[in-house]
């Protein structure tokens, strides 16, 4: 049983919530970024970490998992959204959907909040009152939070869903 571990990121959040599952995983295992992959045969189990980018996963991770095809995959993303919120559950399921059409079975899902950069809050701010994306105090605070993750909890958590699979 080999099991490739890959990741898609850009500030480092989703490669943090990669090494946990990367640590919690048994047998043959490798990981990597995703820019690294070479096509998914050799490996049993492909997990694939993204983050969340309007509302799906991100370009570079969408196509390496529209490559997949008849595999096993688990998927762990990522995003500013809190992981029980509507936003976040639509994406797990959008996702695991697109997978199952190329026939690969979805063993395992997990999203957590990642700290989001703060030059997009900085833009998000000065687009002020108006903009889809407003400063609510509601916001500040879910941003705040984000900003606070991935944390030890949800490296557990990932590490728990991930570690326990055969
Ligand atoms: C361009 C961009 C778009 C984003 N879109 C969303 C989104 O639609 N929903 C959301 O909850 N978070 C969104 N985020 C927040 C990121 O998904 C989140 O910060 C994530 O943890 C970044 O992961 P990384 O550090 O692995 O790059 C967005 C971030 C960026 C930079």
């Amino acid at each position: 049983m080999k099991t490739l571990v890959t990741y898609s990121t850009l500030t480092g959040n989703t490669k943090k919530v990669a090494e946990a599952v990367f640590e919690a995983v048994s047998g043959e295992k490798e990981i990597m970024d995703i820019k690294n992959v070479n096509g998914a045969e050799g490996y049993d189990r492909i997990f694939v970490g993204y983050w969340v980018d309007k509302g799906e996963a991100n370009e570079e991770a969408k196509k390496f998992m529209e490559s997949l095809k008849d595999k096993k995959v688990g998927t762990f993303g990522t995003l500013g959204a809190y992981p029980d919120s509507e936003h976040a559950q639509k994406c797990v399921e959008k996702i695991s959907d697109a997978l199952r059409v190329n026939n690969n079975t979805v063993i395992a899902e997990f999203i957590c909040q990642g700290a989001i950069d703060p030059r997009i809050i900085e833009t998000m701010r000065k687009m002020g009152s108006n903009g889809p994306h407003a400063p609510t105090p509601e916001r500040e605070a879910r941003w705040a939070e984000a900003a606070k993750h991935p944390n030890e909890a949800d490296f557990a958590a990932a590490k728990e869903i991930f570690g326990k699979l055969d």
